[in-house]
């Protein structure tokens, strides 16, 4: 389900873009690790290729991205790379604002109207304070963030689909990562962090249908369209605008915390925080301890947590999705 589809001309641009991204991942990105090898190699260091066949030593190879971040600047498809990578989201979000920012009012009244006998329930709190980090960054440089305005959040929700290259058109990601990334055992709550417009949320309402579910985030629009579209699909979820470094729920309150596509946006200091909250409100032998954490592939295009422990190989981009799971001790 999607709240605005582009149609006509919007939609013929945002699939040129969509090519663009396909062409940046599937040809640009295999043509620049091909000269990445190869310059590593002129250089008397093994190719990766090399190490990861095993023959040759890995700590040879740059394991900084500094000096990884060195060569590949300097490689003759990286001006091309980058200007892709770069202006194929500025040239999406422009035309998702173009799209959608003249129906503002309208999607503002949307948002506000909720059903008489809702399922779940929203509370926002209009005087939480945005952090810096959050209200000054223009994540995935989204003019205005996904907080500033209702017509931000359905921007995000058009743009998230294209920025993953029309392969979460289904949210296959979302449903895959709590099939295959969580234990399936008897949760009483769950907290997702960072919720978005709720597309992460809404399969943990699926799956374990006897928890109470709730998703937070610090972006009211967001929450009210994900409050919304919970609704508009039956599913029982409480949203709350809170922040995931300080949710102001009581200690050991929930047995599974967790977060998608989040911790990549906050700054060190920001993301030791919410994992400290994250251990404080999960119950003894709740999802959290650093101690056993476990790092998990996770490809949704090849059925979700990757078995054998490694990411497929591939030529083309694509995330280098990282699932971490851990337990608190009891
Ligand atoms: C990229 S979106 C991911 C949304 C959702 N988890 C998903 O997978 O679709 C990141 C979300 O985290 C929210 N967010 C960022 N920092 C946050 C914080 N400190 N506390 C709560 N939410 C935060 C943003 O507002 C945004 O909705």
């Amino acid at each position: 389900m999607q709240s605005v589809a582009p149609v006509g001309e919007d939609r013929a641009y945002l699939e040129f873009v969509l090519g663009l991204k396909q062409y940046f991942a599937g040809e640009v990105y295999p043509r620049l690790r091909q000269q990445y090898d190869a310059r590593v190699a002129e250089s008397g260091t093994p190719t990766p290729a090399d190490a990861r066949a095993g023959g040759t030593e890995v700590g040879e190879l740059p394991t900084e991205p500094r000096s990884a971040g060195a060569i590949v600047e300097d490689l003759p498809a990286y001006p091309l790379f980058q200007w892709l990578e770069r202006n194929t989201q500025k040239m999406m979000w422009r035309r998702l604002e173009a799209m959608i920012r003249p129906r503002a009012a309208e999607l503002d009244a949307q948002l506000e109207s909720t059903p008489a006998e809702p399922l779940g329930s929203l509370m926002l709190d209009p005087n939480l304070p945005l952090p810096d980090y959050y209200a000054q960054t223009e994540f995935h440089i989204q003019p205005g963030g996904v907080w500033s305005s209702a017509a931000n959040a359905f921007v995000y929700e058009v743009g998230a689909k294209v920025v993953m290259m029309g392969q979460n058109d289904d949210y296959r990601f979302h449903r895959l990562f709590v099939e295959k990334a969580i234990p399936h055992q008897d949760y009483r709550a769950i907290l997702d962090l960072g919720c978005g417009f709720g597309k992460s949320t809404r399969p943990f309402a699926d799956a374990f249908p006897e928890a109470s579910v709730v998703g937070i985030d610090l972006s009211a629009p967001n929450l009210k369209l994900a409050h919304q579209q919970a609704e508009r699909l039956g599913k029982r979820i409480s949203f709350y605008q809170r922040a995931a470094e300080a949710t102001g729920f009581p200690d050991a309150s929930f047995d599974l915390v967790t977060a998608t596509m989040l911790i990549h946006e906050m700054p060190m200091p920001v993301l030791r925080r919410v994992l400290g909250e994250a251990l404080r409100i999960l119950r003894p032998g709740g999802v959290l301890a650093v101690e056993q954490a476990e790092m998990l592939p996770f490809d949704e295009r090849s059925g979700g947590v990757r078995a054998d422990g490694t990411w497929p190989e591939r030529a083309e981009w694509h995330f280098p999705w990282v699932v971490i799971r851990a337990w608190k001790v009891a």
